[in-house]
């Protein structure tokens, strides 16, 4: 149950459209305050749109992320920039080359170290030197992971290597239609990392994730849901979801627990 004492954003919009241009209004704004922000963007199916947005923009000068830094979430341990199941690479070529982001200014997890746990700290140490995450944009898996934070991750927990569950490896081999091997390790940011970003937004469309929503948001925090752990970053937490994901969550039931709900179709509501 979604409770008073938790101030954290939840924004519902009519449909992931409507969501995206929100989740992309964060970003613009962010850029605009802190030209030179550093930001951590998804990789997945949910924000495609939003970076649609975002290259509209940024071609009409509208944004210019030309200062900005980006670090990259999560990457499959031993894979280069050359592998076609890069997701640095889908990242880079993708949305970065799009919206402006310079190479040099990209961020890349150091999964080929000799050394991959002193590798892993020297990029937390990156993060933190440059004075930390500006915003971090994240997707919510649908076993709750979120990077390649898997269920099992401490709120605690750093950029580190990881194992790969089943269904993550599965739900990663349908981005390239099961046409490349996904590896069994990754290297991802830990949840301790992206909660000390001055600014997260979870990003949640389709009635598929409405579940995972509800357990991410309602039920008590726990490394069984990762995701779940981003409440205890407060008011510097906005979910942002269509009505499709938000269609389990005990606000949408008017019978249901109060809740304020801010943003969604432009007006604020609440529950
Ligand atoms: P999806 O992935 O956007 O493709 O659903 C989300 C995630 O795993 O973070």
């Amino acid at each position: 149950m979604v409770t008073g004492s938790e101030n954290w954003n939840l924004a519902i919009f009519r449909d992931s459209h409507a969501a995206s241009e929100a989740a992309a209004d964060v970003v613009s704004t962010a850029i605009q305050s802190t030209p030179d922000a550093a930001l951590a963007f998804p990789t997945g199916s949910t924000p495609l749109r939003m970076f649609d947005i975002l290259a509209a923009r940024a071609a009409r000068g509208d944004i210019d992320l030309s200062s900005a830094t980006v670090f990259c979430l999560d990457e499959y341990v031993g894979v280069t920039v050359e592998d076609p199941n890069s997701l640095t690479r889908w990242l880079k070529e993708g949305v970065l080359d799009r919206i402006g982001v310079k190479s040099d200014r990209l961020h890349t997890l150091p999964v080929t170290a000799e050394d991959l746990v002193a590798a892993a700290a020297e990029y937390e140490s990156a993060i933190a030197a440059g004075g930390g995450l500006d915003l971090a944009i994240l997707g919510l898996g649908p076993n709750g992971h979120i990077g390649y934070n898997e269920p099992g991750s401490s709120a605690e927990s750093r950029t580190r290597v990881i194992a790969l569950t089943p269904e993550s490896r599965s739900q990663a081999s349908g981005y390239w239609e099961g046409a490349v091997p996904i590896p069994d390790l990754a290297m991802t940011m830990g949840v301790g990392t992206l909660l000390e970003a001055k600014q997260i937004v979870l990003l949640v469309v389709g009635e598929a994730k409405a579940n995972m929503l509800r357990r991410t948001l309602e039920d008590p925090m726990s490394a069984e849901v990762p995701a779940s752990w981003l409440r205890r970053a407060g008011s510097r937490l906005t979910v942002i979801v269509d009505e499709a994901a938000a269609s389990s969550l005990s606000v949408m039931d008017p019978d249901g627990p109060q809740h304020p709900v801010t943003g969604g179709d432009g007006r604020d509501r609440s529950f």
